[in-house]
């Protein structure tokens, strides 16, 4: 079964066409950070015109580079939530068009699910015959934890079987993403900031190897708070964006309660003093990212450890732009291996925001026998 699946939640236009929710026979995405990278953020007005003006050429080189016609279709999926309405609208509305138009059934997807099901997205595998398709040999195997951390998400779930999803817990604040990218700007490091704050880090570790030092002094020098939120799986973030506020601006020794909540404008204000930092080469740019990264990564590990332990699953499993961090990739597996626990998690383009991961998640709720009317529309607060 092919599915057409198309994505615009936020900032990247994506188109794919996916063989059995497993095969890749086009992927195909064009993204926005060049537009967005000089406002340090997504503006969503500004996204939802570049998805209009993006998404018919990127459909359109999908279905080129899949090879195939639009008699070989057999659906036609499109994200309806979580993101930004108006970029929404765009792919939902395209989405529902050609299926009208093409005589085919159509599916909205949840795009949190379909971060789940990138998993399940094979890169340079030629498609295989599937006799069931509930199981495919190298699927992750159920019951499996995920956890979903994006820009706007930060999620523990529990995922007994195709569609059953148990929210263990989220942020409370700050997503995982989002403190990435605001930690970002106050160094001066750019949007996005996942990728920057990564690469600053492995800097400073790399730093530190090259004075014959252990690399964990990079990740030590600034020791970050980090919210534990004991009994809960949930997380916070934000505690830990203000303290890097403050050891910017270089009043850590100020008790925390006269310390002064953090504003936008301060935001601003330290992304212009980061800059100037970053652009002189200031080691500590580097070492204060160690410590940041080290810090989220910390949380995230531990705590994935312990609903894993405590909810006894088989396999656990990353997904979203957060994902593609390779310190949370190597940090969670040193958590895991004692535990026999094989971790999973997608190749870096189907982490972050993609068509492939939409076209996926659908089939498995086409092979259910589930379609939506053409009247169904965006949800921007869509939970799973
Ligand atoms: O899933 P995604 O592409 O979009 C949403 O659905 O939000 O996630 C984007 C987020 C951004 O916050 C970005 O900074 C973060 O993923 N990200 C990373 C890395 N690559 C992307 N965060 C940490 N390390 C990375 N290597
Ligand atoms: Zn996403």
């Amino acid at each position: 079964m092919l599915v057409l699946g198309i994505e615009s939640s936020c900032d990247e236009t994506g188109a794919a066409i996916i063989q059995d929710g497993r095969y890749l026979r086009s992927n195909v995405v064009a993204s926005q950070i060049e537009i967005h990278n000089r406002y340090g953020g997504v503006v969503p007005e500004v996204a939802s015109r570049q998805q209009l003006a993006s998404i018919i050429p990127v459909i359109e080189t999908a279905m080129e580079q899949a090879g195939c016609d639009w008699k070989d279709i057999s659906a036609v999926a499109a994200t309806y939530g979580p993101g930004l309405a108006g970029s929404l609208l765009v792919g939902l509305t395209v989405g529902k068009t050609l299926a009208l138009a093409q005589d085919l059934p159509f599916l909205g997807v949840n795009h949190l699910e379909a971060h789940i099901y990138a998993n399940w997205l094979r890169k340079g595998e030629e498609p295989q015959p599937v006799a069931d398709w509930r199981y495919q040999p190298g699927d992750p195997v159920f019951p499996l934890l995920c956890l979903i951390i994006s820009g706007a998400h930060s999620e523990l779930v529990l995922v007994r079987e195709h569609g059953h999803y148990e929210l263990l817990g989220q942020t409370r604040d700050d997503a995982a993403g989002e403190a990435f990218d605001k930690v970002a700007r106050i160094l001066g490091l750019g949007y996005p900031g996942g990728p920057a704050i990564q690469k600053a880090a492995e800097q400073a570790e790399e730093e530190m190897r090259r004075q014959n030092r252990p690399i964990r002094d990079a990740r030590k020098a600034y020791r970050m708070p980090r919210a534990w939120l004991r009994g809960t799986y949930d997380f916070s973030f934000s505690g830990l964006k203000t303290a890097m506020l403050h050891l910017a601006e270089g009043v850590t020794n100020t008790p925390p309660e006269t310390r002064p909540s953090v504003t936008t404008k301060q935001i601003s204000r330290y992304a212009r003093m980061g800059a100037h930092a970053a652009q002189q080469g200031a080691p500590d740019v580097g070492l204060l990212a160690a410590g940041f990264q080290e810090a989220v990564v910390d949380v995230l590990a531990v705590k994935t450890r312990w609903a894993a332990e405590e909810y006894q699953v088989k396999q656990v499993v990353l997904a979203g732009g957060v994902a593609a961090n390779t310190r949370l990739r190597e940090r969670l597996s040193e958590e895991l291996t004692p535990l026999q626990l094989p971790l999973s998690y997608p190749p870096i383009e189907f982490c972050t925001d993609n068509a492939a991961m939409i076209a996926s998640a659908a089939y498995f709720h086409l092979c259910r026998g589930e379609r939506h009317q053409l009247d169904i529309d965006v949800v921007p607060g869509l939970s799973l």
